[in-house]
């Protein structure tokens, strides 16, 4: 049976097209998740929400437990999780408010519980990442954009950094020299925890805003949160449509 779990991130602490139909508080080896896990319905299909920096929005980046999150969804049996990300371009096309599915991703995150294979397992587990989202499910979310209208980059390298600090100018080039598109505080751990577990994972990222240098001034957080305003809204359209078609 597929059940999907969303990770909301900045901007999306709620669902609002989930029909609740109750609240699981999980404890895991790892610790607490971010919050209770929301169980509910949503286009018909069973979901679970888990809003990635608490119900208040209360945990930054840095500091969100990866691991317990993973875990959680997993024990409640997700076997397919979207991450929701809140992200800044790097490439001057991709537009504020606009959706993008990445297709890779690099890490620049430091001191964050990142695996489940901890010095305690024997033997040594390595987990394949050649591929970091799942194939699968970036299919139904690339299909439903392009059914529904919504403007969507289908591919692009998302560069994970560690926050909660935005980055400087010299920082944004350095990742457009590596190859990224698009930079965020919370893609990593989280995809390489949830193929460790196999769960079929992928991210939906919304333009918040042009990253560090790459429009005039300074980057705003009123700006931010009203692009993403608009934003999760496509966001919600998106999930209602696609995830019925994961049943
Ligand atoms: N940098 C890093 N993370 C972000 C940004 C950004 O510009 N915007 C939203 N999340």
């Amino acid at each position: 049976m597929t059940l999907v779990g969303i990770i909301g991130g900045s901007g999306l602490t709620a669902l609002k097209n989930l029909e609740i139909t109750r609240r699981e508080v999980m404890r895991t080896p790892y610790g607490e998740p971010s919050a209770p896990l929301i169980r509910g319905r949503i286009g018909g299909q069973d979901a679970v929400f888990l809003p990635r920096h608490g119900h208040g929005h209360t945990i930054p980046p840095h500091a969100v437990n990866y691991r317990a999150n993973i875990w959680a969804l997993k024990e409640t049996g997700a076997t397919h999780v979207i991450g929701v990300n809140a992200v800044g371009a790097i490439t001057s096309t991709l537009a504020a408010g606009s959706l993008v599915f990445p297709d890779q991703i690099i890490d620049y995150t430091y001191g964050r519980e990142h695996t489940f294979f901890g010095n305690d397992q024997k033997p040594v587990t390595h987990t394949d990442f050649t591929y970091p989202y799942c194939d699968a499910l970036r299919r139904v979310l690339i299909e439903t954009a392009r059914a529904a209208g919504l403007e969507a980059a289908e591919q692009a390298t998302y560069a994970a950094t560690q926050g909660p600090r935005f980055e400087t100018i010299a920082e944004i080039n350095r990742l457009e020299r590596d190859g990224a598109h698009i930079v965020g505080m919370t893609g990593m751990p989280e995809a390489g925890l949830a193929r460790e577990l196999a769960l079929c994972y992928a991210s939906v990222a919304v333009i918040a805003n042009p990253a560090a240098g790459r429009a005039v001034g300074i980057i705003s957080l009123t700006e931010i949160e009203r692009t993403l305003d608009a934003g999760m809204e496509k966001v919600r359209m998106l999930l209602e449509q696609a995830i019925p078609r994961l049943g």
